[in-house]
């Protein structure tokens, strides 16, 4: 890839983080979000106070990202922001924010696909990742999504396989509230499984099309157990959260090699990237790993701040659209639900 010799910023504000990073020539020079803590108090997040909270983020972010990154906002050569998918309150502050301060440089404005982020996030230069090469199958997996997507090339991607459902994310978070965990519970479910049994119990792997997800019959499933078990025993979640969260998570990180598989095998493409917070995941990261050794895969894992919601990735694309003079009018408008 040619370095463009620009700086982009870029914005995102699709969900509860705000964040804005600085790129130049495929290198992050800075990368800030400020995750939104108001919504542990709910359980998950509320869409009215993510929105509320982004207005009240947005300029000091953007301020600490061109501080960072040691530049004026005079240099900056474009603005990429998140247009979609997202809540829809959210992404209106970022989407606005951006449009402004693109017509007050008098710079353009670059509109980023959050999902296809997720996935370019790959090709941020950093000496702990290397970049896939095409074509190759993403696994995104998130609190908002879980697709299997084909890429084969920058802005050539396709769907192949995706959640029916809820996301990967949102079934260890739900699972987690049942289990008394706070929120979000993915990363707790995580620390306790490495403690556990894995094959203490088993958990239903639900069945759907060869490359497609299902995750709400596992949180019921999750539900019932818990039910079950607490009626006969009121202390059976402490004496063994550790094996419960074990075996949960070899459930769904055996799930998600499965549909890796069944994609590997219809595409014959042995190029596997993943992205989304969830990748942050020991028994994904371990478990994809192996394959290296044992099906001949060629794996690649982000760094972890480029893993779930950040701004990095969407500079990242911001610098790739800017290549091709992929630039957005004034008058774009964020959009909720939005395809590759
Ligand atoms: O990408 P992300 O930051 O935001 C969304 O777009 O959703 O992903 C957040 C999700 C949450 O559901 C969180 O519980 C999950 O990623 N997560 C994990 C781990 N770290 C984060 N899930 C399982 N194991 C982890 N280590
Ligand atoms: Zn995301």
């Amino acid at each position: 890839m040619k370095p463009t010799n620009t700086y982009i910023l870029g914005i995102e504000s699709s969900c509860d983080d705000t964040a804005a990073a600085v790129i130049h020539n495929g290198v992050i020079l800075s990368n800030v979000v400020a995750t939104q803590d108001i919504h542990k108090e709910y359980g998950g997040v509320v869409p009215e106070l993510a929105s509320r909270a982004h207005q009240q983020n947005i300029v000091p972010v953007v301020q600490l990202a061109l501080h960072k990154a040691n530049i004026d906002k005079k240099q900056l050569n474009a603005i990429a922001f998140t247009r979609g998918p997202g809540l829809m309150g959210s992404l209106l502050i970022g989407t606005s924010f951006s449009k402004s301060l693109a017509m007050g440089l008098d710079i353009p404005l670059i509109a980023v696909n959050h999902m296809q982020a997720h996935i370019l996030a790959h090709f941020i230069k950093t000496e702990e990742q290397t970049a896939p090469s095409f074509p190759f199958l993403a696994l995104t997996i998130s609190g908002g999504h879980t697709q299997i997507v084909k890429v084969s090339n920058y802005f050539e991607m396709e769907v192949i396989g995706q959640t029916i459902d809820d996301a990967v994310g949102e079934a260890f978070d739900k699972s987690a509230k049942i289990l008394g965990l706070p929120y979000p519970g993915g990363p707790l479910i995580d620390k306790y499984a490495q403690l556990g049994n894995p094959k203490a119990f088993r958990f239903p792997k639900p069945k759907v099309s060869p490359l497609d997800f299902s995750f709400s019959g596992l949180k019921t499933a999750v539900l019932y157990f818990v039910e079950r078990n607490t009626a006969k025993n009121p202390d059976f979640i402490s004496e063994n959260l550790e094996d419960i969260c074990a075996s949960l998570q070899f459930t769904i990180v055996d799930y998600l090699m499965d549909k890796l598989k069944n994609a590997v095998k219809e595409t014959g493409i042995k190029e596997i990237a993943i992205g989304g917070g969830v990748s942050a995941n020991s028994g994904i990261r371990k478990a994809l790993k192996n394959t290296e050794k044992t099906l001949g895969w060629t794996t690649h894992i982000p760094k972890f701040e480029f893993c779930t919601d950040n701004a990095a990735m969407i500079s990242i694309v911001g610098e790739l659209k800017f290549k091709e003079q992929l630039f957005a009018e004034n008058d774009i408008a964020a959009m909720a639900r939005m395809k590759f």
